[in-house]
């Protein structure tokens, strides 16, 4: 059941966009160096780039803008009202399709060089059946890259620092957030998803946690919601990215 999660971003897209201006940038998330850091896709210009949950777009305008052919997914449609008026700012095509990531139907088998996600992979409650889709669209030696909540950060209280719960708690649980209301989330731990992404049939190349301990430029979550803050920061990481390719036969 995903409606509930679709609604909170529908109600949240303005404020959230408002609020964090986010600049237009292959973005990985709080307290992570950029891809022009960490490069991992290469040069992108005449690659067919996939991304889930895009929301505003920010990373899809970036693609589009150094020459990528770009089709962006989110299920939100006021993220996605957003996201084509950032589009036609920066004077790009980009295809946005409104719907679930785990069902990529409209994409061809075997069309994409790089399936891309920033920060959505958490809200998905068949990450395995979501992983299975994007197998299927991507070239054989085609590249997956996606980030997302690292599962310790959500284990810690960040006003006491103290554990919430077991690591090994997964699977959905409300996420409160104060005024900002509730939504869902699907736990997981570093295992599950590099077996999620083995048994789909990727080879998961790299795996990695940027030091929240340091600063980086360009990140627009940096002190926010009492939970970006820096006495959390400086002892766990926000962010886990996974880089995975969809081997030849
Ligand atoms: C935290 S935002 C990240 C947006 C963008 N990737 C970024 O980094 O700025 C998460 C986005 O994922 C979308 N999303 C979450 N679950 C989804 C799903 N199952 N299918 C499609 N979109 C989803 C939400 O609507 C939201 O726009």
């Amino acid at each position: 059941m995903t409606g509930d999660i679709e609604d909170w971003w529908d109600r949240r897209s303005k404020d959230y966009q408002d609020e964090c201006q986010i600049p237009v940038d292959i973005h990985y998330g709080p307290s992570s160096p950029n891809e022009d850091k960490l490069n991992l896709l290469g040069d992108v210009k005449g690659r067919a780039v996939l991304e889930l949950g895009c929301g505003g777009a920010q990373c899809a305008v970036a693609f589009a803008l150094r020459g990528a052919w770009v089709t962006a997914i989110d299920f939100s449609a006021e993220q996605l009202k957003f996201a084509r008026k950032l589009a036609l700012q920066h004077h790009v095509e980009i295809e946005f399709l409104q719907r679930d990531v785990k069902d990529l139907a409209p994409i061809p088998a075997a069309s994409q060089d790089i399936v891309f996600s920033a920060f959505a992979l958490m809200y998905v409650d068949d990450r395995p059946q979501a992983f299975r889709e994007v197998w299927r669209v991507l070239k054989p030696n085609g590249v997956f890259v996606f980030s997302l909540d690292h599962p310790f950060f959500r284990k810690v209280d960040p006003q006491k620092l103290t554990i919430i719960e077991s690591y090994h708690e997964t699977g959905r649980a409300v996420d409160d957030l104060g005024e900002l209301g509730q939504t869902v989330m699907y736990r997981y731990t570093i295992g599950d998803l590099h077996d999620a992404l083995t048994q789909s049939g990727f080879v998961v190349q790299r795996v990695i946690e940027p030091d929240s301990r340091k600063r980086y430029p360009y990140d627009p979550w940096f002190g926010r919601w009492g939970v970006y803050i820096p006495k959390v920061l400086d002892m766990v990481p926000p962010t886990i990215i996974f880089k995975s390719v969809k081997p030849e036969d």
